[in-house]
């Protein structure tokens, strides 16, 4: 059994103006322990995703069409809303792009953190445990994230911190639940290169330490190129593309993968002009028929305005949704 399992999910938006197609035919796992980054343009529904993970998108709007998502073996889109309670944040825990609007700036740090700990285990049934046990348990979080002073800390509110020193808390915060997997839609995106790089570095050694799976969402490939061992590539909805992230990098075989790895720039390289990719994505109320990439694909045929094309396993643990891509 894998720890998540997501087959053909798809999830639509209904609107004032119609329904948005958002989510068509997602199919992804995720075992124990294993990294993947998901890669893809503003809007392809990266963060919908995340948040489907959780049932965390409003219904309404959001209904979702088909599909079921599996984590541990239990049908998270089925789960009663007590033990979708016990899921969030336990077992599995999200960390979002913008730590400001998820830390409340009135509080300080340590209340916010004895309120994440209480409530993980109030949500397991688990009996009150005395205020400085908590407390110390929130220093320890602290201290494992890389944060200095954790008892300063604790006493402090989220103004007087940097933007890093936000976010290592919401991972520390995130920790509390003994998670079996962390989500992470684009953590670093608000900060900046370095503290970036040591954020992102924070992750990856939380991964390896906890044993926690992961699922690092951003839209530079080169964030998730860094921390994960596999990379699934969206473009509107779909899963285009999805391989070992070597295999992906030396030999993207969708268009639309390859398109976003010829747009990377190449310092190494100056002289190398990153192209983009023509054409913008399209509105998903009227999504394409057949493959939704087809009216930006300079490979695209009748078969490709017809049929959606299913991901295929071209090479080992390598699959893409292509009529075109030959083993
Ligand atoms: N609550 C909502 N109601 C209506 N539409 C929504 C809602 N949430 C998301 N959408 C739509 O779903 C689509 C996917 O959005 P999503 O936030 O998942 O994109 P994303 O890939 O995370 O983009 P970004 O890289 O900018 O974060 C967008 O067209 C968005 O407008
Ligand atoms: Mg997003």
């Amino acid at each position: 059994m894998s720890l998540l399992d997501i087959q053909d999910y798809r999830l639509a938006f209904d609107t004032f103006d119609g329904t948005l197609h958002v989510l068509d035919g997602i199919d992804l796992s995720l075992e124990a322990g294993e990294t993947l980054g998901i890669v893809g343009e503003t809007g392809c529904g990266k963060s919908v995703l995340a948040r489907s993970l959780l049932r965390l998108n409003p219904e309404p709007p959001a209904r979702v069409v088909s599909g079921s998502i599996l984590f541990e073996g239990e049908d998270v889109l089925h789960l009663p809303e007590r033990a979708m309670r016990r899921l969030r944040g336990r077992r599995v825990a999200m960390v979002f792009q913008d730590p400001v609007s998820y830390l409340n700036p009135l509080l300080a740090i340590g209340t916010q953190m004895e309120d994440a700990i209480r409530g993980q285990e109030s949500a397991l049934g688990k009996s009150r445990r005395p205020r400085s046990a908590i407390r110390a348990q929130a220093a320890e979080l602290l201290a494992s994230v890389g944060l200095p002073e954790p008892q300063r800390l604790l006493a402090s509110h989220p103004h007087q911190l940097s933007g890093g020193m936000r976010q290592r808390v919401l991972i520390a915060m995130a920790l509390a639940g003994n998670p079996a997997l962390l989500v992470a839609d684009e953590p670093t995106t608000a900060l900046d290169v370095t503290v970036q790089a040591q954020v992102l570095a924070l992750i990856a050694g939380l991964v390896k330490e906890r044993g926690l799976a992961l699922m690092l969402i951003s839209h530079d490939l080169g964030v998730v190129a860094a921390s994960c061992a596999r990379v699934a590539v969206m473009y509107a909805g779909t899963v285009v593309e999805e391989a070992p992230t070597a295999a992906l990098l030396a030999n993207p075989r969708h268009p639309y993968a390859q398109g976003l790895i010829a747009a990377v720039p190449d310092l190494d390289n100056p002289a190398h002009k990153p192209r983009g990719i023509p054409g913008s994505i399209p509105n998903l109320m009227t999504p394409p028929t057949g493959c939704r990439f087809n009216p930006r694909c300079t490979l695209a045929t009748d078969i490709c305005r017809s049929d959606k094309p299913m991901l295929r396993e071209l090479a080992p643990a390598h699959r893409v949704a292509c009529h075109h891509a030959q083993p």
